[in-house]
């Protein structure tokens, strides 16, 4: 699939099919905010990582009625954000890449999302520039939508297009609420997807708009419940409960919106897409 494959190919309304997925997840065992490397983590917040465990399991529950697999990743005690498993890397098209943070706090991850890809019987692949995976990497009809401007280097970007034999659109961040892409975009089924456009350059929105012309624009109130941070079957979209205007927008393009409540996540500047890391076939 070309880039302009994916532009010309939208899904009719009346048609969005779900399909089975793969997950992986990490329990927020030892979910702490004890640093600030996004403008959403304050340190003198109290974490109740009790509720964070609890809201934890109703996503991941959420994804298992919905007849999805995932698997678990076992936490690692000094590793608080390691609960945001997307950021562990990218598996697409049988490679599996590791993350290479870009602050030291986060480091040890990489090691740890590494072991379980070796279990899951991948090499792990490692790339010079710095990569926060899923983050900033997301899949959409055969490509691969890429954001820079706060963690992944645009070096990486051609790394990653080299590892995966997959085209990759880079897009480029400006607001550091929104600093990785999976903040201010949504993949929706692989032609939908939507997005934030104050998030992003102007060169950058006009790409989005180009290749994607059905995109939902969402608004700020609902951007800035991290409403975009979402995990889509094709139909039922997942996502932060709080982002009721997205999911009203979501219903009328015919998907079915499904809010959970990540509250206690989100003091660490996560949601539900930044708890899943997806497994691509
Ligand atoms: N505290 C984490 C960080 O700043 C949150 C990561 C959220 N993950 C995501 N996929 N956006 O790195």
């Amino acid at each position: 699939m070309t880039i302009s494959d994916v532009a010309a190919a939208s899904t009719p309304i009346s048609q969005r099919i779900p399909s089975t997925r793969h997950y992986a997840m990490t329990p927020p065992a030892h979910f702490a905010v004890e640093y600030a490397i996004n403008p959403w983590m304050d340190t003198s917040t109290a974490v109740d990582v009790e509720r964070a465990l609890r809201q934890w399991n109703t996503l991941r529950q959420t994804y298992l009625d919905l007849g999805h697999t995932v698997d678990l990743v076992e936490p690692v005690a000094g590793l608080p954000d390691m609960v945001y498993a997307a950021n562990g890397g990218l598996i697409v098209n049988g490679v599996a890449i590791v993350a290479r943070f870009k602050f030291p706090q986060r480091d040890g991850e990489s090691s740890a999302y590494a072991e379980w890809m070796t279990a899951m019987g991948h090499t792990p692949r490692y790339t010079k520039h710095l990569n926060e995976g899923q983050g900033d990497l997301l899949a959409v009809g055969g490509i691969l939508l890429a954001g820079t401007g706060f963690r992944t280097d645009e070096g990486a970007h051609a790394e990653i297009a080299q590892l995966t034999g997959l085209q990759v659109v880079t897009l480029h961040l400006v607001d550091p609420r929104f600093y990785h892409l999976d903040t201010a975009l949504a993949v929706l089924d692989g032609t939908t997807i939507a997005y934030y456009p104050p998030a992003f350059t102007e060169a950058s929105r006009a790409q989005l708009a180009q290749l994607f012309p059905d995109a939902i624009e969402v608004g700020s109130a609902d951007a800035y419940a991290l409403g975009l941070n979402v995990v889509s079957d094709g139909k039922h979209v997942v996502l932060p409960a709080a982002a009721t205007g997205f999911a009203e927008q979501l219903r009328q393009a015919g998907f079915d919106p499904i809010g959970v409540d990540l509250s206690e996540l989100l003091k660490g500047g996560g949601s539900v897409k930044c708890c899943t890391l997806e497994v691509h076939p």
